[in-house]
């Protein structure tokens, strides 16, 4: 999807679009020297140091690390998703959004099949008496069938083929929708067979995959599509956007693990269950959620397991949760599943178990101090070893405070004293991190590598690239470094546009590894006067050739002690000793 709203229509809108009037109208700005401040709107703090710029059309708080772009701030602060962000600053600028044509129908094409495919799942429903008893003794009604969508694949290795599979390029369809698969004999053949059919919608309600289920016992008990360019397990989650049909604001999620629960749930009254598919909850399904709700619960079964995993679901969600946001855990009685507690039991007894669920800082401490023995002061520093890093995953701000407290309280130690105590211990966020070391130093530029340096340049003043003098040497784009390919990449593109500002050329990285990385950069402070830059960046990229050149030679020299060079090597070896002088 993000694919198909295309590059250039969003780096025009960011051209277009003034993030400081974007964020001001949310949240009030003080123009300071050359840019805005404000107390930051991510984190709880009294003085500010969230800064907005109008040149790099990029904002950044020093406290928590927040940054971005306006599309990024919109992501963030109204809790859109990206194709909504865009919508929402093309409406404010009074323009429509264009979609990308070839890939757009290529997409369009395969919903349209998969849609196809699942009302074909749907009427071979009604002709299998034995699937349909099968759902009756799950006890589900007519009507949820209907609302999910629910369908039938009959046995037989060849009925999407034979029906939808007539020429060459509706196999390729059907096989990149997941459908079909085409073994290493190059035979293609029906992937569900004989399963009761789920369909997958996404939260716009299109069909991107299903899962299966058998009748029997045989295995998988569940067959999910593979990864294709539709359906991404990672972050979708089963049932979103039927709970958003069924209600008009998520006052809660609920998080399940099954398909089968989501459906037993919402036919017995519980709407905002979703379920993450196959997979253990997410950082990504965690902020998905959150977007969209200001508190999740997560459940888990009773057991031993059911409490591991709900371990493992606080240690992810902690980096998601802002203040005013919360998560709870819920555990059922063993040996039930929410599908069966809530056949057993009713709406009501599940909805309490919903209304009982633990508070993260409950959940938080409570296994904490189980594994300890807090009468002891060896019990006390491993408590403190344990709960301190996790609790600094939290963004800043009054949650985390409080979290703070709870542990000092627990140990009898004040929270300074406890933080002065793990100082160096424990990785702190990066940007708190580049503050404190921007205060000791009085040149931050020491601090980077010549290719941060080049790129941290650039990205903040990308009109280098107009001066005659600044040209990219072809031996750094041989260097296969990580830094040097960015570094490639960001100059060809700086060259290819004009007028890119930070904040533009940082969403060609959105999603990528590097994209924190670059913000960073971008948020660094040069303290290199203006008329300096052009022969600063030239400088450096003389240094990371030098470099490189250094490199090279090293490795050559290194591979001469040990064998004979060939002709060629010694040839390369001769010319980079040249250019040395
Ligand atoms: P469970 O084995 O707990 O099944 O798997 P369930 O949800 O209770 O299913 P029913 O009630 O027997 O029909 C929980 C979830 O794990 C995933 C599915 O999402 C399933 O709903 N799963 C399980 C798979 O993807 N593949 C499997 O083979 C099994
Ligand atoms: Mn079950």
């Amino acid at each position: 999807m993000i694919g198909s709203i295309p590059k250039d229509f969003i780096a025009e809108l960011i051209a277009r679009t003034d993030i400081v009037e974007i964020i001001d109208a949310r949240v009030t700005l003080k123009k300071k020297g050359t840019n805005y401040s404000a107390c930051c709107p991510f984190h709880n703090e009294k003085t500010p140091s969230f800064s907005v710029s109008h040149s790099k059309q990029f904002y950044h708080c020093f406290g928590c690390g927040a940054h971005g772009n306006a599309i990024g701030f919109l992501m963030a602060y109204d809790r859109l998703e990206f194709p909504e962000a865009v919508t929402a600053l093309a409406n404010h600028l009074g323009i429509p959004v264009p979609r990308e044509a070839a890939q757009q129908k290529v997409h369009a094409s395969h919903y349209e099949l998969l849609a196809k495919i699942a009302s074909y799942y749907q009427s071979q429903l009604q002709h299998s008496q034995t699937a349909l008893v099968y759902l009756m003794n799950r006890g589900l009604s007519e009507k949820i069938l209907k609302d999910f969508g629910v369908g039938f694949a009959p046995p037989g290795w060849d009925n999407l083929v034979k029906r939808l599979g007539n020429t060459q390029a509706a196999q390729a369809n059907l096989i990149d929708t997941g459908m079909l698969i085409k073994n290493e004999q190059h035979k293609i053949y029906d992937r569900f067979r004989e399963r009761i059919m789920i369909p997958i919608r996404d939260s716009q309600g299109r069909i991107i995959g299903f899962g299966g289920r058998t009748l029997g016992d045989d295995t998988p008990k569940y067959l999910n599509s593979p990864e294709t360019p539709l359906f991404h397990k990672g972050r979708e989650l089963y049932g979103f956007y039927e709970a958003r049909q069924a209600n008009r604001t998520l006052t809660y999620a609920c998080i399940v693990e099954g398909y089968m629960d989501v459906i037993a749930l919402h036919q017995c009254g519980i709407t905002q269950a979703v379920a993450t598919l196959g997979t253990a909850a997410s950082t990504a399904h965690f902020q998905r959620l959150f977007r969209h709700t200001e508190k999740i619960v997560v459940c888990f079964d009773g057991d031993r397991a059911g409490k591991d995993a709900a371990w493992r679901a606080l240690e992810t969600s902690l980096s998601t949760i802002r203040d005013g946001l919360q998560v709870n855990f819920m555990f059922l009685p063993e040996g039930e599943d929410p599908d069966s507690f809530i056949r057993k039991q009713g709406q009501e007894a599940f909805q309490q178990c919903i209304e009982n669920a633990i508070s993260l800082p409950d959940f938080f401490f409570q296994t904490l101090s189980q594994q300890v023995n807090l009468d002891t002061v060896e019990g006390k520093a491993k408590l403190n070893k344990l709960g301190y890093p996790l609790i600094q995953k939290i963004r800043p701000g009054i949650f985390q405070t409080l979290m703070m407290n709870k542990l000092s309280e627990l140990l009898g130690v004040a929270p300074e004293k406890i933080r002065s105590l793990h100082v160096g211990t424990v990785q702190r966020r990066p940007a708190v991190q580049a503050r404190s070391l921007l205060k000791q130093m009085p040149n931050k530029t020491k601090l980077l590598s010549p290719i941060q340096l080049a790129i941290t340049l650039l990205l903040q003043y990308p009109k280098l690239v107009e001066d005659p003098a600044v040209v990219l040497p072809d031996s750094i784009r041989m260097f296969k470094q990580p830094g040097a390919v960015t570094l490639v990449q960001l100059f060809d593109l700086v060259k290819s546009r004009q007028n890119l500002t930070t904040g533009a050329i940082l969403e060609n990285w959105r999603g990528s590894k590097v994209a924190n990385r670059l913000a960073e950069l971008a948020a660094w402070e040069l303290l290199i006067p203006e008329k300096g830059l052009v022969a600063e960046f030239c400088d450096t990229l003389e240094k990371i050739s030098q470099l490189e050149r250094e490199d090279k030679i090293q490795t050559l020299l290194k591979t001469a002690r040990q064998q004979e060079l060939t002709a060629e090597e010694k040839k390369q070896l001769m010319t980079l000793l040249k250019e040395r002088h």
